[in-house]
């Protein structure tokens, strides 16, 4: 089998992975990527609002620092983060939006003088001093005090994406797409690469490295609705699962996004509301303004994304035969501003729903957006348990983001953690030898090989690989969404353990082994039980409600008793994981306290009822 050799492997291509490799590269490493599909249409080019970063140049930017979108963030994570990293983020986040610039975005700037903006339908005037011309502007964003998230359009991951490959390309990283790393090489004690299967041979290939980087971005796709890309799979959570010694970092802490499209859950941008669109009910009446008087629309995603459910609940949604969904609103921003400033939105209503934006109402509902929950990560991006494992990006749990995690802090996160860990793996890697052991190496290519030829001679069983997956992502979305409760996360774990016996027992109906989707699935889907076990157990014992898991039993925030993370481990031959905790975070800058907004408590729709 063929074996390669590098000082730097990431697993993935997005914008975290590439970043990494950049700045690896940059210190005379080799690097290569991995990736499961060309690089330019990994996950991050689905980005579409922006990145946060505190440059204060714009309209209601004034005044923005580092410490006000520091106190942002930790109130967005309703305290769960970790504040050092949390600190390190936002102090870093105007370097690299700028370093971005140099690099080739074109982030949309400020134009001086007089015009209009929206907020919550309502128009009024702004003057831009001629002082700032040119300098990179930013929009309203939910959680925020302040308007700091740049942007390019509604396109900016697919910017990014595209100026960090060309960077890629001018260093010489070497990106090996459609291949796809199903193992990790390790001892039990250091990192030496990973087992790869390329996805058009379906070949074995060993990558030998120093450093390994997991940066597969998250892995909606175990929710039935999600606005993540069928790639979104969980591939380096499982991979890194699979030790036995790699933790899940918070892997409770799923987020939905109050905008999907309905029925696809194809993501439209916070933008939307961000530049004043509004969310109307059956009877096209703005509701989110009584729920929260303060922040409306633009309270951060879970409050959001609960009011729109409980809204929904009281029968105040609209009836489709996708279900009942609420309705987004951006006519008012008119022609101009939705064809220059929220053009990927437009093509994908008229595209996916048939829907004019410009006149017409675009049906949503909240959909699954973003895991905070990750491989769990010190500050310096190295992976907990595996010397010369390192994790980016949303793949990692850093953790920046606790238990909800702002809009626009996802992209910054990337190129941001791409720089931070990206520097730590080449300090890493000068003067670091390690010696690779072919023993342990042919261990795992046997291992994945007879694994691979198992389920091709369908030797375990019949079950339809399709249809446990199906049952997974029902049991996920019905049971562990955006309220949860002892008896429903109780079933959940209990359905998912019966989901995970039949994963192991899965045959395949058809026998190719390049270019199979079945074979892929087959290859991963004990691992997305095992996490969505991993979500469904650790939600289960987690009895407060902080940030996106909100327990119906359990309403309030915990401080006492669950001021901690929890760390996921699956030891061989065990049916459920080993749960452990740690401190949220070393030191608290901010002290827990109110978030400024959701604290008008859900209890029952009656008892909520917003009268007349
Ligand atoms: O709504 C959005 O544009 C998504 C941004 C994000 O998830 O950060």
């Amino acid at each position: 089998m063929e074996t390669i050799v590098t000082d730097l492997l990431c697993i993935g291509a997005g914008l975290a992975g590439e970043r990494v490799a950049v700045e690896a590269a940059s210190a005379g490493f080799d690097a290569i990527c991995l990736s499961v599909v060309p690089p330019r249409r990994s996950h991050s080019s689905a980005a579409q609002g922006g990145m946060q970063a505190a440059l204060g140049n714009c309209f209601k930017g004034d005044g923005d620092c580092p410490d006000v979108h520091f106190s942002d963030t930790v109130k967005g994570s309703d305290w769960g983060c970790d504040q050092e990293v949390a600190r390190l983020f936002v102090e870093t986040a105007p370097i690299a939006v700028r370093e971005m610039a140099f690099w080739g975005i074109p982030w949309n700037r400020v134009v001086p003088g007089k015009s209009t903006y929206f907020k919550g339908g309502k128009q009024f005037e702004k003057i831009e001093p001629a002082s700032k011309q040119g300098l990179i502007t930013a929009r309203d964003f939910g959680g925020t005090a302040k308007w700091r998230t740049c942007y390019t359009s509604d396109g900016t991951g697919h910017t990014l994406l595209y100026t960090m490959d060309n960077k890629v390309v001018e260093l010489g990283v070497q990106v090996h797409d459609r291949m796809e790393a199903i193992s990790l090489i390790h001892d039990g004690e250091t990192c030496t690469g990973v087992v790869a299967r390329c996805l058009k041979t379906g070949k074995l290939r060993a990558y030998l490295a120093k450093a390994t980087l997991i940066a597969t971005g998250g892995y909606g796709r175990i929710y039935r609705e999600t606005t993540n890309a069928v790639i979104n799979d969980g591939g380096g959570a499982i991979i890194a699962l699979d030790t036995g010694i790699v933790p899940v970092g918070n892997p409770e802490a799923i987020q939905f996004h109050p905008t999907g499209i309905v029925p696809t859950n194809i993501l439209v941008t916070e933008g939307c509301r961000g530049d004043g669109g509004t969310l109307l009910d059956v009877n096209e009446e703005r509701f989110m303004d009584k729920y929260e008087p303060e922040k409306a629309e633009l309270a951060s995603r879970d409050v959001v994304s609960r009011w729109m459910t409980h809204h929904i609940r009281k029968g105040l949604g609209v009836k489709s035969p996708y279900g009942d969904h609420l309705w987004l609103d951006i006519r008012h921003l008119g022609a101009q501003h939705i064809k220059t400033k929220l053009r990927e939105v437009e093509e994908i209503c008229n595209n996916f729903l048939g829907v004019d934006p410009i006149t017409q109402l675009i049906p949503v509902r909240p959909a699954q957006h973003y895991t905070m929950a990750g491989v769990r990560t010190n500050k310096d991006g190295a992976v907990y348990g595996l010397k010369g494992l390192f994790s980016a990006g949303e793949a990692a749990c850093w953790d920046m983001h606790g238990f909800n995690r702002l809009g626009g802090n996802s992209l910054a996160e990337t190129i941001v953690a791409g720089k931070i860990v990206g520097e730590k793996v080449a300090e890493f890697l000068q003067g670091y030898e390690v010696t690779f052991d072919t023993a342990v190496t042919r261990k795992a290519l046997v291992k994945e090989q007879e694994r691979i030829d198992s389920l091709v001679q369908c030797k375990n069983g019949k079950e339809n690989v399709f249809a446990v997956r199906n049952d997974m992502q029902d049991e996920l979305m019905d049971r562990v969404g955006i309220f949860r409760n002892g008896k429903d996360l109780q079933t959940a774990v209990d359905n998912l353990q019966e989901i995970h016996a039949r994963a192991q027992q899965v045959g395949l109906k058809s026998n190719g082994i390049g270019v199979n989707p079945e074979l892929s699935l087959a290859l991963k889907i004990e691992g997305m039980v095992k996490l969505s076990l991993c979500a469904a157990h650790a939600a289960l014992q987690r009895t407060e409600s902080r940030g996106c898991h909100a327990r119906e039993d359990y309403e309030a925030r915990d401080d006492r008793d669950w001021l901690k993370r929890t760390l996921a481990t699956w030891k061989e031959g065990e049916s459920l994981p080993t749960l452990d905790y740690e401190p949220v975070s070393p030191t608290f800058e901010l002290a827990p306290g109110e978030r400024g907004y959701g604290t008008c408590k859900i209890i029952s729709c009656d008892e909520n009822d917003l009268g007349d």
